[in-house]
């Protein structure tokens, strides 16, 4: 198979951005006040294991190192490829439940939403000015996330979201942004941005530059799969939300799909689905899957899902009986979210204001 240029520059991207990534794991263990990370969730649906496994405890776990942290409830970016916000309100609370469930301190991080953050949107003007319409029409991620939209045409925002990405990251100076691969065409287009920005409207009275150049984190959690053995989807029925009850995931678990091989081995490549299986319930029990599968033996796929059920639902029961708990208080939530975006306000009024001063508007 050849490869475009693209695809080349692509991989060769993903590569730097893996090598990197182990370097700032050694940093953040010696110095994890120098860094500022910024990550977050589109509101389309509710967490579930993937993101927990993936991205929430990797989350609390800096948070709880000492890095500056700060989550976006990115509800702009619902609207990028679909007509309407859907349930939104109760899309957002559910997510402040997920964070504070798993361990997000609202008193350590900044949560907030950005429609609420007028300041960080007024960057994406000047953001707008340093990018080409043919850099953004190269961004492999938009160009695969319009292809799933099975023949819409090219919004306005879907094309310019990873420039308003770009506003969420440095709005706040953040120099740290834990993401999955299908991210880091962003996370260069963000550098890019605050590179140009200090070529072309230069500086304040300060050494530095306004914005700082941002690095993804790339998790190194084996992603996991529906269980099906696909990629996890609402419509298709394979996914396991935060928010189910034990009984809930017991019946899904109950539905996954296996092979016909009784014989249990950890073999990602030939059993996807098996794999997958024991792939979770090595993440809840902290242990190698391919030691689960040698217990398991000839036991089958019915013992394969007792063990995978038994550990999720024992793994998650804490999480889940304090988001039960936040859901019952509303009023919580909310006086949360207002926080948060206050602060996250102060944060861009003062990065606006330094912008401004860069680009000669301070009047
Ligand atoms: N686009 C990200 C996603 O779909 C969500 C997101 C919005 C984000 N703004 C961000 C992630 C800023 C990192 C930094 O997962």
């Amino acid at each position: 198979m050849t490869e475009t240029p693209e695809a080349k520059e692509q991989s060769a991207s993903l590569e730097r951005t893996v090598a990197r990534s182990r370097e700032i794991d050694a940093e953040l263990a010696r110095n994890p006040s120098a860094f500022r990370m910024l990550t977050g969730d589109r509101p389309t649906g509710d967490l579930h294991i993937g993101h927990f496994f993936g991205s929430l405890l990797n989350r609390v776990r800096l948070q709880d190192l000492g890095v500056q942290t700060v989550i976006v409830i990115a509800d702009y970016q619902v609207i990028t490829d679909r007509d309407g916000v859907g349930p939104i309100k109760d899309r957002v609370y559910s997510l402040v439940a997920d964070y504070l469930a798993a361990g997000i301190d609202p008193a350590k991080t900044v949560i907030f939403t950005h429609s609420a953050v007028p300041a960080l949107n007024q960057l994406m003007l000047p953001f707008l000015s340093v990018v080409t319409d043919a850099e953004l029409r190269r961004n492999p991620t938009v160009k695969a996330e319009l292809e799933a939209t099975d023949g819409r045409p090219m919004s306005g925002l879907l094309l310019t979201y990873p420039v308003h990405q770009a506003a969420d990251i440095l709005f706040c100076k953040a120099n740290l942004v834990p993401v999955g691969k299908d991210q880091v065409p962003h996370i260069e287009m963000c550098r890019v941005i605050a590179r140009r920005f200090d070529e072309r409207y230069g500086r304040a009275d300060s050494a530095q530059p306004v914005f700082p150049a941002a690095d993804a984190l790339l998790s190194e959690a084996q992603m996991i799969l529906g269980t099906d053995g696909t990629k996890m989807s609402k419509t298709k029925g394979n996914v396991i939300e935060l928010k189910m009850t034990a009984d809930e995931t017991a019946k899904v678990l109950k539905k996954a799909v296996t092979d016909s091989d009784r014989h249990i081995t950890f073999d990602p490549v030939n059993r996807p689905e098996v794999s997958n299986l024991l792939t979770i319930a090595g993440l809840c029990l902290d242990r190698q899957p391919a030691e689960i599968a040698a217990e398991i033996g000839d036991q089958g796929a019915g013992a394969l899902k007792k063990i995978v059920t038994e550990a999720l639902n024992d793994r998650l029961s804490t999480h889940r009986e304090r988001r039960a708990g936040f859901v019952e208080d509303p009023g919580y939530l909310q006086t949360v979210l207002a926080d948060g975006n206050a602060r996250a306000n102060q944060i861009a009024d003062q990065t606006l204001e330094e912008v401004r001063a860069a680009m000669r508007m301070a009047y």
